[in-house]
């Protein structure tokens, strides 16, 4: 049976090789496939067989089948393109016909938002810059004004690699990376994965991505602060975005603010966005830079928590599993 199995795909495969029409195939796939066909012959053959082996050669057949059907597939598009090269050859050629989709790819909705805030801001003179990931203690806390033992480390669960050796918990990393190489003034963006001991569920992840502002000069004030954030606020839901700032506590800015969204004709209410300051003295003269000659303020924000509000999407998990029926709905523009 198995024998007889063989013959009849190597048969239908030189058939198929050869054949040159559309009626051809079709004939193949009767003489072959079809009810009474070659096939249907061995699976009546099959009662005869003891049943223990029924479900193998049943499989048998089924992969037989399957091979056939590919072996038809070819021969179609083989005797496609056959008859649109002769049609091209002989100088017809039909227009009417519905072009290939062409299929684009799209760019992931993190890296959207990212996109639409870094060009937000490089309009208003940031430049972007970047540091490690993998960082010292000093760069992630102490020049933040975070010593060891300060209560502030407790917001934010540490990923320890060695005992000074951190994921980063923040971006704010970028802020001393770029202050302690560069003299003032400094007017950077800086947007990048940050690391936390959380378990993942529907609004947490271990990893996330942040984006630091920072303008260092010597009168950058609240008044700029506020300037570019509504600009930017602007940028990321549109002209019907309204902020309100909260007075609260980072250890890098004094004072320090929190800022909250809300959109007009919506019933949502203030939602947190992003936390800013000035930049504390402190963390001007761990740079080496003089809190008396230069100040500034500083700004981070998640960019997973402004894609959860543009989109209303609602479980942050949907944006590392790569499923593209949930990727294809944000399709939009180049990769
Ligand atoms: N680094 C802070 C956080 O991750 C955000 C922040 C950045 C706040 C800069 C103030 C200034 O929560």
């Amino acid at each position: 049976m198995q024998q007889e199995l063989k013959k009849i795909e190597a048969e239908a495969r030189r058939r198929l090789e050869l054949v040159s029409d559309a009626d051809g195939v079709a004939l193949i796939r009767s003489e072959v496939l079809g009810k009474k066909g070659s096939i249907g012959g061995v699976l009546r053959g099959m009662g005869k067989l003891p049943a223990e082996e029924r479900p193998k050669v049943g499989q048998l057949v089924n992969e037989v089948k399957a091979r056939i059907e590919g072996f038809i597939t070819d021969a179609v598009s083989r005797l496609d393109n056959m008859a649109e090269s002769q049609a091209l050859e002989a100088g017809r050629f039909d227009l009417t016909r519905p072009g290939r989709q062409v299929e684009f790819g799209a760019a992931h909705p993190l890296k959207q938002v990212e996109r639409d805030i870094l060009s937000s801001l490089e309009r208003l003179g940031f430049t972007v810059a970047d540091g490690p990931q993998v960082e010292h203690d000093w760069y992630n806390f102490e020049a933040l004004n975070i010593p060891e033992d300060h209560p502030a480390r407790d917001m934010q669960d540490t990923f320890f690699l060695a005992p000074r050796v951190v994921l980063r918990t923040h971006t704010s990393n970028v802020q001393i990376r770029t202050m302690v190489k560069r003299d003032p003034p400094v007017r950077i963006v800086a947007p990048g994965m940050v690391f936390r001991k959380d378990d993942v569920d529907q609004t947490h992840s271990p990893v996330f991505h942040q984006i630091e502002g920072l303008w260092i000069d010597e009168k950058a004030n609240f008044r700029d602060l506020k300037g570019v954030l509504k600009r930017l606020a602007i940028s990321m839901f549109g002209p019907d975005a309204e902020l309100r700032f909260r007075p609260s506590f980072f250890p890098f800015t004094e004072p320090s603010t929190e800022v909250d969204v809300r959109f007009k004709d919506s019933k949502s209410g203030w939602l947190e966005i992003l936390g800013a300051g000035m930049v504390d003295p402190a963390v001007l003269e761990a740079v080496g830079y003089d809190p008396e000659k230069v100040q500034g303020f500083a700004f981070g924000l998640g960019i997973e928590r402004i894609a959860i509000l543009r989109w209303g999407i609602d479980d942050i998990r949907t944006f590392y599993e790569n499923d593209t029926r949930f990727l294809r709905q944000f399709g939009r523009g180049a990769l």
